[in-house]
Order: structure tokens, then C-alpha cells, then sequence
């Protein structure tokens, strides 16, 4: 038995499954070990998983891409609607059971919004959890692995950013960047407050550096990121100062963020949205209710009218728009006649894609005492109709694209035809095309041939 088998084994012992590097052990005995993250929920959540490897990496773990391979297993969850919640129960059970088959000591543990949403009774619920971590906890997260019983830290924190970690980016043509945290709004149904915690910004110069630092990387693309995004304030910068002076990063060909919120849209963000090419002409912007009854319900902070009018004044700015949408259908109180307004107010807009939830019941919301009214066939019925009308929408307006040209900034092989290659185009619609010498990163060209209600297709020019 050879040294190294020795140390595998009495690291067994010691409770923990460390993969011995020889050649770094020989020279430092220096362990390594290794994290698996599976990512639910939102863009937030994709970018506080690189967050929480980067956090991880600085302490020595790497990160694989199967649980079997894991001493770690990191679910980043999501609370946003019941059914979010339940598939990571099904899966942390799943996993649970999956380590009792091996013997080897691996640590299973939660975090994100599902985590700080039921805390540490999430210890006593799922028997085999080792630890749970809220959104505000991820820097603390190295030393609550080395606990030895089971542990929560859901301390949320007004302060937090981690403008000074360095995220563990995934790879390909297009960077994430948290730019601002929490939320303040407190839609009535909304979970995200409570479970991220109050709005907070990073430093606009730390944000610079960490796109120059991106660009360097040889990304081209960055989605700005933020639960209320245009909220986003540091001193005098606000969301379109912002966005000015991310446009100056030599090398950043494309900006993008998300989710907006329609009170929190300026004209400083307009106008600079009209002035940069490189932010691109494409908005997702929640209306949630075409219904001025239900937006007043849900305490969004606008009305109808006001949506329109934001969205008129947008197209005006940036006539290439393209426009997504979240809608709730079955919220408490909802009448047909509700409905029916979402319905219309979504023909009148026009949306290129929406985003279309059943309500969904949150313990903890302003909303959760509400008798629910709308049964769950009927919520099923209107969401139908909506999927049905939006994906008609949808195939009418990418039909009338034909024959234009279109900028696609190339990402991989296509996902249905792998000899074709596919990318966005600035309107964050996919586009695939027959295979030229074009690699990922390249922006070319591509006329418009046919189209889906998801995907254009064409060839490039010029190739
Ligand atoms: N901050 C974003 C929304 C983040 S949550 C914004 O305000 O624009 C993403 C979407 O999930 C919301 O826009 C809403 O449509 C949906 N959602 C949030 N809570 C929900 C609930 N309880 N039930 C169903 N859908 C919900
Ligand atoms: Fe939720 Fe409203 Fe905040 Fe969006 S703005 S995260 S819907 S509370
Ligand atoms: Fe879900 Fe949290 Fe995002 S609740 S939608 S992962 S902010």
C-alpha cells in the first residue's frame, strides 16, 4: 500500500472523501476537493452559482460536472412558485438516497431562495441534508462545510455584494454580471424580497473592471443582471449611466439586462439604450396583468396605461425593439373580464416571447392570505389560451422577418440540426444557419429564410 492510498484512507476516516492531486501532494500535501452545483431558477441563480464556485475555488475546490464525481452537492435553488420547490425536493431526495448506496462521505446541501425560504427547518424535513445556505451567506459557505453536523446560515445581509470575489464563469460568448441585489418593490404575490433580501447596488467602478476583466476573458456578450435592475444606483450613476459606461469596455460587443421593472424605467435608461449599438434593442419587461384591478392588487406601482405608454415611448427611442413579458394568470380575485384584459393588452403590445405562470401560492407573501378564486382547471384554461395566442403571435411576427438581414452573434451548434451552427441576434431571438467558416464569438450576417415562432433560420452573407 502505497503513501497516498494511506492518506485517501485516513481522510475516510476522518469523515471526508479528499481525491489526493499526487503530484501537488508530493510536492505541498495539498488536498483537493470537489463541488457539484446544479443551478434552478433564474439568471440571478446562474450567476450566484459562478458566485459560489468562485467563493469555493479560492478554498481549493474544484468543480466537476456529475454528482458522482462530488465530495460537494450544491443545489442553488429557487422559491418562485410551488412547483420550483417541489422538483428540488424530489431531486435532493434522489441524491440523498443515491449517496446511502456509495460509502463514501459526501455533503448534500441547498442554497439560494428555496433555502433561506424554509431555513433550517429544511434540516429536519429532508433527513440527510447537511447544510443550507441563503443568498446572503455564499463567502461563509467554505467554513460551513467543514462543520460536522448539519447547518443553516440564512443570515441575510443589507451589505452583501461580494464585489470582491471573483465569480467562476461558465464557458462560451456571453458573461453574467449581478449589478444589483435584492428586491424592495414587495409585489403582493412575489417571494423574492424575502428571501433575497433588501435592493442594493454594486459600485459602478468595481462593475467596470469586472467587464474589462470579462471582455479580457474573451466574452462578447453581457447580460446585466438585477431583480429590479433599472432600479440600479451608486451615488450618481444610475441604470443609464450605467449602461454608458459599460458601452465604453473595449471588446464588449453586446449588452444586455434583466428584469427591468416598468416604474423604475427613465428616460436617462432610454436614451441611453437609443445611443449605445452595443445595448441591444431588446426589453423584458413584466407586465403580469393586463388588468388595472389586478396590477393594483398586486401592487406593481403602474397601471396599464402607463405600461403602454412606457412601451410606446420605447419604440419611438428604439424602433427595433423586441419586447418579452411575464404574465400571471389565476391570481385571487381574477375575473374573466381580468383575464380577457391580459388577453388584449397582449395582442396590443405584441410581444415577440412571454413568460406565462399559473399564480402560484407563497407562504410568507402579502398575497398568501387571499382566498385562492380561481380553480386550478381554470387557471390551466386561461394559461392555454394565453400559450395558444402568444405562440400564433410569436410565428406572425418572426414570419414577417423574412428576407431581412439579420447581426448573429455565434454561439455553438445548433440544438435540433448539430451540423448547423446557431447564435442570437440583437433581439435575443435564436438563429440558425447552414455551416460556414463562422466560430463562436464572430458576429456575421444572416439573411432570414424561414421561420417558427422560436427560431429564425437563414444563411450567412458574404460566406
Ligand atoms: N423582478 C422581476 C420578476 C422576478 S420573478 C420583475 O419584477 O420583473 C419572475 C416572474 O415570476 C415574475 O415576473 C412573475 O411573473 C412570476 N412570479 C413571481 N411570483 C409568482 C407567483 N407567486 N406565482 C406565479 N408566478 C410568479
Ligand atoms: Fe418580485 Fe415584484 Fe420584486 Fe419583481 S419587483 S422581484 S415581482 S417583488
Ligand atoms: Fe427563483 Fe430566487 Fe430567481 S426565487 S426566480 S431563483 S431570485
Amino acid at each position: 500500500m502505497g503513501p497516498e492510498k494511506t492518506e485517501v484512507s485516513a481522510a475516510l476516516r476522518a469523515g471526508y472523501k479528499r481525491r489526493v492531486d499526487s503530484a501537488t501532494a508530493m510536492a505541498g500535501d495539498s488536498w483537493e476537493r470537489t463541488v457539484f452545483i446544479e443551478t434552478y431558477g433564474c439568471q440571478m441563480n446562474v450567476s450566484d452559482s459562478e458566485l459560489i464556485a468562485g467563493v469555493l475555488a479560492a478554498r481549493g475546490y474544484r468543480s466537476v460536472e456529475s454528482p458522482e464525481l462530488a465530495d460537494v452537492i450544491l443545489l442553488n435553488t429557487c422559491a418562485i412558485r410551488e412547483h420550483a420547490e417541489t422538483r428540488v425536493a424530489q431531486r435532493v431526495r434522489q441524491l440523498i438516497s443515491a449517496r446511502r448506496r456509495s460509502d463514501r462521505r459526501v455533503r448534500i446541501g441547498l442554497a439560494g431562495c428555496m433555502a433561506q425560504h424554509h431555513r433550517d427547518r429544511l434540516l429536519e424535513v429532508v433527513p440527510g441534508l447537511d447544510f443550507i445556505v441563503g443568498p446572503d451567506a455564499y463567502r461563509r459557505l467554505p467554513d460551513l462545510l467543514e462543520s460536522e453536523s448539519p447547518v443553516a446560515d440564512v443570515r441575510l445581509d443589507r451589505a452583501e455584494v461580494y464585489d470582491d470575489v471573483a465569480p467562476a464563469r461558465g464557458r462560451g460568448v456571453r458573461a453574467w454580471l449581478t449589478i444589483m441585489r435584492g428586491c424592495n418593490r414587495f409585489c403582493t404575490f412575489c417571494i423574492v424580497p424575502y428571501v433575497r433580501g433588501r435592493e442594493r447596488s454594486l459600485p459602478a467602478p468595481v462593475l467596470i473592471d469586472e467587464a474589462r476583466r470579462i471582455a479580457a476573458d474573451g466574452y462578447k456578450e453581457i447580460i446585466l443582471l438585477g431583480q429590479t435592475v433599472n432600479a440600479y444606483r451608486d451615488a450618481d450613476t444610475d441604470f443609464g449611466a450605467l449602461l454608458r459606461m459599460l458601452a465604453e469596455v473595449r471588446g464588449i460587443e453586446r449588452i444586455r439586462f434583466t428584469s427591468p421593472h416598468p416604474a423604475d424605467m427613465t428616460e436617462s435608461a432610454i436614451a441611453a439604450m437609443r445611443d449605445c449599438p452595443q445595448v441591444c434593442p431588446y426589453l423584458h419587461l413584466p407586465l403580469q396583468s393586463g388588468s388595472d384591478r389586478m396590477l393594483q392588487e398586486m401592487d406593481r406601482g403602474h397601471t396599464v396605461a402607463d405600461y403602454l405608454d412606457l412601451v410606446d415611448r420605447m419604440r419611438r427611442a428604439i424602433p427595433d425593439l423586441a419586447l418579452s413579458t411575464d404574465i400571471i394568470v389565476g391570481y385571487p380575485g381574477e375575473t374573466v373580464a381580468d383575464f380577457e384584459a391580459t388577453s388584449r393588452i397582449m395582442a396590443s403590445v405584441g410581444y415577440d416571447h412571454a413568460f406565462l405562470f399559473k399564480y402560484s401560492r407563497r407562504e410568507g407573501t402579502r398575497a398568501y392570505r387571499l382566498e385562492e378564486t380561481v380553480s386550478e382547471a381554470e387557471k390551466t384554461r386561461r394559461l392555454e389560451r394565453l400559450i395558444a395566442e402568444q405562440g400564433e403571435r410569436a410565428a406572425r411576427i418572426n414570419r414577417s422577418l423574412v428576407g431581412q438581414t439579420t447581426a448573429v452573434l455565434v454561439e455553438a451548434p445548433a440544438k435540433r440540426q448539430p451540423e448547423w451552427l446557431s447564435g442570437k441576434n440583437p433581439q435575443f431571438k435564436t438563429v440558425v444557419f447552414a455551416p460556414t467558416s463562422a466560430r463562436p464569438g464572430d458576429i456575421v450576417d444572416v439573411e432570414i429564410e424561414s421561420t417558427s415562432s422560436h427560431t429564425l433560420k437563414g444563411r450567412q452573407l458574404g460566406a
